[in-house]
């Protein structure tokens, strides 16, 4: 095993993004962009992170804490190009790792095979191994010039001849480097360029001409698709739900219409779940097995048990928890709630804060009453109990096991097990007086005309 370094740059200000925010801590599947770089480091056998940080410094490492709370930081204070921004991270290369990767922030859809085939390279003895990309446009990425199968150089366009401009391969960026030569070709690296930049592509050229093999390996564009404003973001955004779409059905998952669900990066779902069209799925959510998820839904930080349903249109929000065959209806919010097997809440309900017991029905329009505009309290609904529509059950409170609670209750006082529960006024009946006010009425309205 070949021990592995990633540097991820992400110095740059990210101007074009228009935002308080540094670019790569604007969001693809709910995860900073950097953090999915961060991710497929990692599963491609580097975690060890160093990150080049410059604008925005600050709230890039209070960010890390959550993504990569292992990770080293090297501030880059000028930004003199990516051989310098690599070289910011010198005392972590210095450590000496058999491999380094170095990747950029704001190029958020790099997968971890790429970078798996990259590593491969230098495990056969190349010295640099660069991540390429065809492209019917080419225009403005640094072009690879191989010659027999060996990469020899990286052209940035501005530098490029007439010829080197036809040349369709180009460069993601995004390299792998032996870590015993790493620090001595970066070091060679001049600014004697169009820019006057230190460029990274340069330490093909300098490997070369030492004898060092460079290679290029291929990989779809979308690998080093760079995001550099909200527009891109977006594009970045649909291609990553696209993938993850095609990996959800692939593992068993249907998707009446794959286009209109969203995922989150960390959505779990089992094999057999039915997702209808128009589902939002949020962070930190884990479906099982058998689950029927129903149009137009809104789902975050929730766990839906083996054959559960939900929606259509229903909102889960974080810390809702429903158990075997839990039913969550339409126009139903549930939040921080154990709903347990086989429980129902089928229609317009707000259940928050709240236990709703094995097989208990909660009537149309429930509402548990959970706030009193400073605390939150507790309603516990006990197995097997009917609570009535449009009741009021005002937390802190509890509902007994298989107590029935009137419709339109407004539920102040624990209902014992078993008990029948009315917290409303009593009906008046008065017979005949409805026909006699409507008389009265009519009359008055004559009188007046
Ligand atoms: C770079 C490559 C180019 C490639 C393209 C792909 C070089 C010299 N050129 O060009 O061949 O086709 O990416 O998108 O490497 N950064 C820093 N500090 C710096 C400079 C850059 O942190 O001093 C970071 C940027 O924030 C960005 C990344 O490095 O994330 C790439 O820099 P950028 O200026 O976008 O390089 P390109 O000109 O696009
Ligand atoms: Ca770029």
């Amino acid at each position: 095993m070949r021990t592995c370094l990633s540097i991820i740059l992400a110095a740059g200000e990210g101007t074009r993004m228009k935002s308080a925010l540094p670019k790569v801590l604007h969001k693809i599947a709910g995860l900073p962009m950097v953090a999915h770089v961060a991710r497929s480091a990692e599963a491609a056998g580097a975690g060890d992170l160093a990150l080049v940080i410059g604008h925005g410094a600050d709230e890039m490492r209070k960010a890390a804490t959550k993504f990569a709370p292992r990770a080293e930081f090297f501030v880059q204070n000028k930004r003199l190009g990516t051989a310098h921004a690599v070289l910011a991270a010198r005392e972590a290369i210095a450590k000496g790792y058999d491999d380094v990767l170095v990747l950029f922030g704001d190029t958020p859809l790099i997968q971890a095979q790429a970078l798996v085939a990259a590593r491969e390279k230098l495990a056969q003895g190349a010295a640099v191994a660069v991540l390429g990309f065809r492209t019917p446009n080419p225009t403005g990425y640094g072009r690879l010039i191989e010659a027999d199968g060996r990469l020899v150089a990286i052209r940035e366009e501005k530098d490029c001849s007439e010829t080197e401009r036809r040349i369709d391969f180009c460069n993601s960026g995004l390299m792998a480097i032996d870590g015993k030569h790493a620090l001595r070709l970066l070091d060679a690296v001049g600014n004697q360029n169009a820019k006057g930049e230190f460029y990274l592509t340069d330490i093909v050229g300098i490997a070369a001409a030492e004898g060092l093999d460079a290679v290029a390996t291929e990989a779809s564009f979308d690998n080093a698709l760079g995001i550099n404003n909200r527009a891109e973001l977006a594009d970045g955004e649909a291609i990553w739900q696209k993938r993850r779409r095609r990996e959800a059905m692939l593992a068993g998952v249907t998707l009446v219409a794959p286009e209109t669900v969203f995922f989150a990066y960390d959505t779990e779902l089992a094999p057999d779940v039915f997702v209808e069209p128009n589902v939002f799925f949020g962070p930190g959510v884990k479906v099982e097995a058998g689950a029927v998820i129903h149009a137009f839904s809104h789902i975050e930080g929730a766990h839906v048990g083996p054959r559960a349903e939900v929606g259509p249109f229903a909102r889960l929000r974080p810390g809702a928890d429903l158990a075997e065959r839990a039913k969550v209806g339409n126009f139903c919010e549930i939040k921080q709630a154990k709903v347990e097997a086989g429980a129902k809440i089928n229609h317009l309900s707000y259940v928050g804060d709240a236990r709703v017991g094995a097989n208990a029905n909660v009537g149309a329009g429930v509402i548990t009453v959970n706030y009193d505009g400073f605390r939150k309290f507790q309603t516990d609904i006990g197995q097997g109990a009917f609570v009535g529509s449009n009741s009021a059950l005002v937390a802190p409170v509890k509902v007994g096991d298989g107590s029935t609670v009137a419709a339109g209750s407004v539920i102040t006082e624990d209902v014992p097990a078993d008990a029948l529960a009315f917290g409303r006024a009593r009906q008046k009946t008065l017979p005949e007086r409805g026909r006699m006010l409507r008389e009265r009425l009519a009359s008055a309205k004559k009188a007046a005309e």
